[in-house]
């Protein structure tokens, strides 16, 4: 394996949506406590998300100020590994390099979340002024990719440059559905929510083609939650 193992972890409406106000309901409370719950019993070497579940659940939507750092016009786009003691980690999936970070490790309550060291995933469309900004800053980052990001390439450096062994995929669809059609996915970790999404929710995985799995184990859970747990076949 040259690879991490990747675990796809994400709180289902019953029809299988991931975004969108059903996320929000009273009905879903409990479901996303136990997500937070197996998110930390699974003890993976970091969490993955494409670029707007960041902006959405740790960036605060914030750009990165870029005016006074003008970027070398002869970067080399070398990978950069700003903290090589770090052994637990949030892999931000950001293919032209635009999320506002203050800092290089995650501050969370959760400790599922908290204190992880930031890898920023770029494509090489990516400005030399944000690669001198994620420097300043002190937050990793590598490259997959010209313009769009090879998955396969990622995962292959996330365990190659930061050894992980172990990686959670938490969103959103657009994200899954790379990860997905790139075959990348070997465990499904679904919580379901009693409830049904509205027509503007998105799926588990936006654009996903067929796969066949097999199913390790359902939990029951109080106020009407499953746990799907699914390998790969
Ligand atoms: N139910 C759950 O458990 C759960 C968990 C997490 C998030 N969410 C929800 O998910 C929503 C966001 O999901 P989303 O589907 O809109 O976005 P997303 O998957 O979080 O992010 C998509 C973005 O990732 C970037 N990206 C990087 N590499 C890519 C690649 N190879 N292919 C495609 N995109 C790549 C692109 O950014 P650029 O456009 O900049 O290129 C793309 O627009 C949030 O509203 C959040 O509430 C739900």
């Amino acid at each position: 394996m040259n690879k991490p193992y990747v675990i796809c972890h994400m709180t289902t409406s019953i029809d299988g949506k991931v975004t969108g106000d059903f996320l929000y309901r009273p009905e879903c409370e409990k479901a996303i406590d136990i997500y937070y719950e197996i998110n930390r019993a699974y003890k993976a070497d970091g969490y993955a998300c494409g670029r707007v579940t960041m902006e959405g659940s740790f960036t605060g939507g914030a750009k990165a100020d870029l005016s006074k750092i003008s970027g070398s016009a002869d970067e080399n786009f070398d990978d950069f590994i700003a903290d090589p003691a770090a052994t637990f980690f949030a892999v931000a999936f950001d293919r032209k390099g635009t999320l506002g970070w203050k800092t290089s490790s995650i501050s969370d309550e959760d400790p599922g979340y908290d204190n992880a060291h930031i890898i920023e995933v770029l494509s090489k469309d990516t400005s030399p002024a944000y690669l001198e900004y994620l420097r300043k800053t002190k937050i990793s980052y590598i490259f997959a990719g010209n313009d769009d990001i090879d998955i396969d390439i990622a995962l292959k450096k996330l365990y190659s440059l930061f050894g992980m062994k172990k990686l959670l995929l938490e969103g959103g669809s657009i994200i899954n559905g790379a990860f997905q059609r790139a075959d990348a996915i070997d465990e499904l970790s679904l919580v379901v929510a009693p409830v049904i999404a509205d027509k503007d929710s998105k799926p588990l995985f936006c654009d996903g083609t067929i796969k066949d799995f097999k199913l390790k184990g359902v939990t029951n859970y109080p106020n009407s939650v499953i746990w799907l747990n699914y390998v790969k076949k």
